[in-house]
């Protein structure tokens, strides 16, 4: 079987439809973020920003930010993925959505203003962690947002994906790159994650030091 780091493993899920992380919407925390963003001000002064979404999925977010104002950039290296984000977005938003790794992709450094996650850190082994903080915060201007959806494990459940924190070890991460402006549970996960996420808002600091 190939193992979850690997793109086959996602087009295999994508197509045989084991899909249980697919919100087939925008979650609460999300819709309540882009209406305070379209109310008040924008940390790049015109338009809303430019949003990431790394492992977009069916990239449903991908249209909630467009409309929002927002200016969009996704990526998926699944193919099947980026299919069903065909079906879900249409075809036109759909070209928003790069095929490509993350990790490896040629993004401008400090080119966007925020990164949205969700469900893309716990898809992968926690050995990605750092160099997942690490790629965040050389894509983010000083001063952006790392906003969206943080899983924290359950103890009693066999892991992988999705791979969640253990407490108190995402502050451990983080706190390299990032100040911790938000962080409250999420009432509306999917069964999968239920009880177990939390939505947070990390701001990008100064510091650059390895
Ligand atoms: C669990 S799914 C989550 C999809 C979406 N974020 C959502 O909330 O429905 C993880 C996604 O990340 C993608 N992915 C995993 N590693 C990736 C990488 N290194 N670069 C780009 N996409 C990746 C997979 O193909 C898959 O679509």
């Amino acid at each position: 079987m190939t193992k979850p780091s690997h793109q086959d493993f996602w087009n295999a899920r994508y197509a045989s439809g084991q899909t249980p992380w697919d919100f087939n919407g925008i979650p609460a925390d999300l819709q309540a973020f882009l209406k305070r963003r379209v109310r008040g001000s924008t940390p790049s002064g015109a338009g809303r920003g430019r949003v990431l979404i790394p492992g977009c999925g069916a990239g449903y977010e991908v249209k909630a930010f467009a409309e929002a104002g927002f200016e969009v950039v996704a990526i998926d290296y699944a193919e099947a993925a980026i299919a069903r984000a065909h079906e879900a977005i249409g075809p036109e938003l759909a070209k928003r959505i790069v095929h490509g790794d993350f990790f490896t992709h040629t993004f401008e450094p400090g080119s966007f203003d925020y990164v949205y996650e969700r469900a893309f850190l716990c898809a992968f082994p926690p050995e990605l962690r750092v160099p997942y903080r690490d790629r965040v915060a050389s894509l983010l201007k000083r001063g952006g947002d790392l906003i969206g959806y943080f899983y924290y494990k359950n103890p009693d459940r066999e892991e992988g994906p999705p791979y969640g924190f253990a407490w108190g070890t995402s502050d451990e991460l983080f706190g390299r790159h990032f100040i911790l402006l938000k962080d409250v549970p999420v009432q509306d996960s999917v069964p999968v994650f239920a009880g177990r996420e939390r939505w947070q808002e990390q701001r990008r600091t100064a510091y650059t030091g390895s």
